[in-house]
């Protein structure tokens, strides 16, 4: 029997089961749960990368990361997500972003699994529902940002914190950069789509641009629209790009995580 218990304010919710056990009833009420709460985590999952990678596909079409190497040939949509203890910069995805947003066709859903954590409580996921951000905004400035996109790019603020992994794994790209609108639709939902650490400015002429950037980060990233999901080792974790913002929490250590993007 699966389980969901959602976490206050419907930001994200932790599901009960045993993936290795799962039916197709049980996906089909996974997917909608992601829809509803933006981020689902399963604790005690012990999981090879085969099983993983099978279980990912129900989800979409895998993507391969374009800035790092995979795992390896077999898995080379794992991307390994490491923190070393010997790391001098921040961490990886220490900043609000949704992933790969500086891409044409950004990822709808990423996944992590723990493979090696720091004690609990240590190196927390921040999650921040983009739902709750989008209903508290005021009405004049939604339809100002109806017609709006954001640009991005893969060189944006956030870059810093993959330089150590780009160093050993990189593939050695150009920069990326794409446009997107601000206000996105998901089903019935609408949420903002735009990501502070990928952001570079604005698509079209505004006035008082700096102004609205610095008003749309901050409601954006509000303690109250936030969830931090500590992680466990065998805690897989996915989440929708559209509807949440993530980063990470700065720690010293080693961690290392499997991630796997959707489209
Ligand atoms: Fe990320």
């Amino acid at each position: 029997m699966l389980k969901i218990i959602p976490n206050k304010k419907n930001i994200g919710a932790e599901i009960v089961v045993s993936l290795k056990e799962v039916t197709n009833k049980d996906i089909f009420k996974i997917k909608k749960a992601l829809n509803k709460y933006g981020m689902l985590y399963f604790k005690n999952q012990k999981l090879t990368s085969k099983f993983y990678v099978n279980f990912a596909k129900n989800f979409g079409k895998l993507a391969n990361y374009p800035r790092l190497k995979g795992l390896n040939k077999r898995f080379p949509q794992i991307t390994v997500v490491q923190r070393k203890s010997t790391d001098k910069g921040p961490s990886f995805g220490e900043q609000f972003h949704t992933d790969s947003i500086y891409t044409k066709k950004p990822p709808r859903f990423t996944m992590l699994f723990s493979k090696l954590v720091p004690k609990k409580g240590k190196a927390n996921t921040e999650f921040c529902s983009q739902y709750l951000a989008y209903k508290e905004l005021p009405n004049s400035i939604k339809k100002k940002f109806k017609s709006i996109k954001g640009k991005y790019s893969s060189e944006g603020p956030i870059s810093i914190t993959t330089k150590e992994r780009v160093k050993e794994k990189g593939k050695n790209i150009k920069e990326l950069k794409s446009s997107h609108k601000i206000i996105k639709k998901i089903s019935t939902n609408y949420s903002i789509y735009c990501s502070p650490g990928h952001f570079v400015g604005f698509t079209s002429k505004i006035k008082n641009h700096e102004k609205l950037k610095k008003f749309l980060f901050n409601h954006q990233t509000k303690k109250k629209f936030q969830y931090s999901l500590p992680w466990e080792k065998n805690q897989l974790a996915i989440w929708d790009n559209r509807s949440m913002l993530h980063q990470a929490t700065p720690f010293k250590g080693n961690r290392i995580m499997h991630r796997i993007t959707i489209k």
